[in-house]
């Protein structure tokens, strides 16, 4: 199904971005690597070619729209289509909103709202030659606002709702659009996470949480890609928090007040 197919996934130089990619390229695919920073997309190019893999490399901020239509350019002109858009590049965010600097809300609506919408315009009229898919990457941190993580939850709800309206909107040209709710997934030792007053810091390793393989997670994305699914769960947990939400609302808001200090720790 992917074969010869030309995927873009944004900020897949870590991550589940770049599972997927390689997941991707397993399958046949051609990709194109995409993050801010030109030396790890190098890098990551260059892992990709080692392992035979079709693969190039555009480095840029998506959350710049001349940057995306830049980047649909450079893909038309190597390659002449585009199959696949995954728009998966995203801040994590930390932190009270109430305490939260304008900067580091600007930020995180910059990078998860405008740098997913987009590269999703910028390169819709080549997905609709191509019948092609576009997958958003929200969260189960998307489901409800939580406490301690505002700006993530706010912008990952966003996401759904452009999904949910775009679906409709492309259904006539038939592509193909997508959201995954990932469960918390294993992290990079170089995954950062951004704090209130707009800095970026690494994350530790998650101790004492359950995380989802970032190989599972990958291949949700693939079978969702496939099988052409509007929602994709990468675990039972995220499937059971999205339905209890849907029918008993008010319970988990009860839950998520009872857990705030959690949350908030
Ligand atoms: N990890 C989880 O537990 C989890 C759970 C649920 C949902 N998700 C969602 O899944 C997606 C991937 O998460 P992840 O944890 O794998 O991410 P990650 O490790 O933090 O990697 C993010 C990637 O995006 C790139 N990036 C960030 N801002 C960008 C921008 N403006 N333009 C282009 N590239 C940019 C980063 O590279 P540069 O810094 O070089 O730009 C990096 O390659 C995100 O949408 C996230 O919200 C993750």
């Amino acid at each position: 199904m992917f074969k010869d197919k030309v995927a873009i996934i944004t900020g897949s130089t870590q991550g589940i971005g770049k599972r997927l990619a390689l997941k991707l390229a397993e399958h046949g695919a051609v990709v194109v690597i995409n993050s801010r920073s030109a030396e790890k997309v190098e890098k990551t190019v260059a892992e990709f070619t080692s392992k035979g893999y079709r693969v190039f490399g555009i480095s840029g901020d998506v959350s710049d729209y001349a940057f995306c239509e830049d980047m649909r350019k450079q893909i038309i002109s190597h390659y002449g289509r585009i199959d696949v858009l995954v728009c998966n590049a995203a801040l994590a965010v930390e932190g009270s909103i109430a305490d939260s600097s304008a900067k580091a809300i600007e930020l995180a609506t910059r990078t998860n709202i405008h740098g997913s919408i987009y590269p999703a315009i910028a390169l819709m009229d080549d997905l609709t030659v191509t019948k092609g898919s576009v997958l958003f990457m929200s969260s189960i941190a998307g489901i409800v606002g939580l406490p301690g993580y505002a700006m993530y939850s706010c912008t990952k709800k966003a996401i759904f709702a452009v999904a949910e309206s775009m679906k409709n909107e492309v259904l006539d040209r038939g592509v193909f659009i997508g959201v995954c709710l990932p469960d918390f997934t294993e992290n990079e030792d170089s995954k950062q996470i951004m704090t209130i007053n707009g800095e970026l810091k690494t994350i530790e390793k998650r101790n004492g949480i359950k995380t989802v393989s970032l190989d599972r997670t990958a291949r949700c994305i693939i079978r969702q890609l496939k099988s052409k699914r509007f929602l994709c769960f990468t675990s039972l947990r995220g499937r059971f928090l999205y339905n209890f939400y849907r029918f008993f609302p008010r319970l988990l808001l009860l839950a998520v007040k009872i857990k705030r200090k959690q949350f908030m720790k």
